[in-house]
């Protein structure tokens, strides 16, 4: 196992449910209240594996299935441990990342057999903390279909209802396991979001 000083915080949600914004606000808050440093990551990456699932997701890549696919996400997520994650957690410093691992038991959940998804992510490095943010479907693509000219392929109001159902489930295995999980009521305003998480990373991770 990896020796690492720093922190690892993880964002999850459908997709609309705001990661983005609320990674880049606990960044900045981090540095100038906290005076930690702190790195955004994103998965996909932007490796060459994440490059190739984008394409993917945005349908220019064709044919390729949903098992095809997991593997690729597991295979980028090592890729992201090994080039990015783990070389600044052992620095000290924190790394916020935008989906990982529930990202692949949500979604790719949805077609996949459980057991062989964790198999294939056995290697993952495990975040210190997972923070849910958890917001409807109707609401999610209310806010995609509002902000953006194209969708990718899991946008849609069945298949976010499937991810959804999976995100709510892994939250109470995860609790129940004992792992540093946080639900957080996504459909308020950005800015209670954002005080809700600051809350809840001081307390359980800098202040530990
Ligand atoms: P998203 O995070 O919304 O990024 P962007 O805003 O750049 O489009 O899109 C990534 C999509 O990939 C999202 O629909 C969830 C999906 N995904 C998986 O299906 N499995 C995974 O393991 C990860 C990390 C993402």
């Amino acid at each position: 196992m990896t020796n690492t000083k720093g922190k690892f915080i993880v964002f999850e949600g459908i997709d609309g449910s705001g990661i983005s914004t609320q990674t880049g606000r606990l960044r900045s808050y981090l540095e100038t209240e906290h005076q930690i440093k702190a790195i955004l990551a994103k998965e996909p990456s932007e490796g060459p594996v994440g490059t190739l699932i984008r394409q993917v997701l945005s349908g220019r890549m064709q044919g390729i299935n949903d098992s095809s696919l997991a593997l690729l996400f597991a295979a980028d997520r090592i890729d992201h441990n090994n080039n990015k994650i783990i070389p600044v957690l052992e620095k000290g410093d924190y790394v916020i990342c935008d989906r990982y691992l529930w990202s692949t038991y949500a979604y790719q959940g949805r077609k996949n057999d459980d057991s062989w998804l964790k198999e294939i992510n056995k290697y993952a490095y495990r975040p210190d903390l997972t923070i849910f943010i958890r917001v409807r479907p109707e609401t999610s693509l209310q806010r995609i279909t509002g902000s953006r000219f194209q969708t990718e392929i899991f946008e849609k109001l069945d298949i976010l209802q499937q991810v959804f159902d999976n995100y709510l489930k892994l939250c109470k295995e995860w609790v129940a396991a004992g792992q540093e999980v946080i639900e957080i009521d996504g459909e308020r305003e950005p800015e209670i979001v954002e005080n809700e998480i600051r809350s809840v990373v001081e307390h359980f991770i800098i202040q530990k």
